[in-house]
Formats: structure tokens, C-alpha cells, sequence
């Protein structure tokens, strides 16, 4: 399908709200229904420069531009941490499985890889993520552990990988 990717702005955090807020979304990125759109753009607004993030953005039926996807990767602020990164992704429950977080990991690999010579980028997931896990194994990402009971989703306690990809 057809999309576009540019860096995130100031204004975009309405359209992360409803993303972050979306069931097929919040459920795997730490989400919760009660997040406000102000967190989002005070987030946004607040972003520094070893941050570096992306939406996915296509035009809607009345010709506005809509956010169906955001990723970014964020180097560690510590400077015997800043050989390294984390990431975090996701896309509109829509829009999911048509390439759109294929084309989002490539524009924030090729940033870590290429304009900042990271050598280890690193992620949690959520173990029964299996979309996710097979979309960071396609770009180099390894499981390396496992951190049990480490977050709360729907009433349950559950386990996460921690991947990372190496250079
Ligand atoms: C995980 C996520 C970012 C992937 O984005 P996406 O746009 O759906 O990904 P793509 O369409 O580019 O690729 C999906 C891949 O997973 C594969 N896939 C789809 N369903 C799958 C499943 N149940 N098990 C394994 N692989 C699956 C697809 O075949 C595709 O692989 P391919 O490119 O080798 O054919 C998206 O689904 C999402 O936002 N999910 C909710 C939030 C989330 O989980 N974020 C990550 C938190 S760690």
C-alpha cells in the first residue's frame, strides 16, 4: 500500500493518541486507555536529539494527512551507553500486516545503522507477540532473554523478550 514516512512534528500528537489509544495497538506497547492527547504532544515537544522518530502517514478520503503508523529509536542519554539504542513501533490496527512496519523499521535501522553507527539496538516484546517478533527477527534482532511477569495486559501478568540486534 501506499504511504509516506517523515519525521514526527509538533501537532502529531492527536493522531498518536488515537494509535496509542486503539484496541490492536495498546494492548502490546505499554498503552492505556485513559492516555491523554496532551502527553503525547508534551512527549513530541520534548523529543531531544537522541531521539528520533517517524510517522506513517497517508491521505484520508477527505484529503488530510493521517497518521496510521509511528517508530523510533532513542540513544541511551549515558555516554558509555552511546554505542546504543532502543525501539519502539507501532501501526494502525487497519493498516497492520501491508508492509507499513517493514517500511518503518527500515527508516529507523538506516538511522541507527548509517547516520549514528549504532552497535546494539534493543527492544522489549511481549512473548505471544508473534507479528512483532517476526517482523525484528526479518531485520537482525535476536531474542536474548526472557523478563518474566513483566508487565500488566488485561488482567494478567505477562512475560516479555528482550531482543537486540548487534553490529
Ligand atoms: C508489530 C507491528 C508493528 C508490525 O507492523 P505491520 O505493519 O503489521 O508489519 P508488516 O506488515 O510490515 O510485516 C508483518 C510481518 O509479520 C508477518 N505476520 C503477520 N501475522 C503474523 C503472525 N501471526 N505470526 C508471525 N508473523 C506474522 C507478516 O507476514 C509480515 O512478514 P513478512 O514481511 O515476512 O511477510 C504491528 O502489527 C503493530 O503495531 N502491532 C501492535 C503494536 C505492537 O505490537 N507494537 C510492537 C510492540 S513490541
Amino acid at each position: 500500500m501506499e504511504f509516506a514516512i517523515r519525521p514526527i512534528e509538533t501537532g502529531d500528537g492527536k493522531g498518536i493518541n488515537e494509535l496509542r489509544r486503539m484496541p490492536g495497538v495498546f494492548e502490546n506497547i505499554l498503552g492505556i486507555p485513559s492516555e491523554r492527547s496532551k502527553r503525547n504532544e508534551d512527549y513530541i515537544v520534548n523529543i531531544d536529539g537522541n531521539s528520533h522518530q517517524f510517522v506513517a502517514v497517508i491521505q484520508n478520503s477527505l484529503g488530510e494527512e493521517q497518521i496510521i503508523g509511528s517508530a523510533g529509536v532513542t540513544v541511551f542519554a549515558n555516554p558509555r551507553l552511546r554505542h546504543s539504542a532502543s525501539i519502539g513501533i507501532m501501526v494502525h490496527k487497519d493498516y497492520q500486516a501491508k508492509g507499513v512496519g517493514t517500511g518503518l523499521m527500515k527508516a529507523v535501522i538506516d538511522i541507527a545503522d548509517n547516520w549514528l553507527m549504532l552497535v546494539r539496538v534493543e527492544l522489549t516484546v511481549f512473548v505471544d507477540n508473534k507479528k512483532a517478533i517476526h517482523l525484528y527477527e526479518k531485520f537482525g534482532f535476536k531474542i536474548e532473554g526472557k523478563k518474566e511477569k513483566a508487565a500488566i495486559r488485561n488482567g494478567q501478568y505477562v512475560d516479555e523478550f528482550i531482543m537486540a540486534r548487534i553490529l
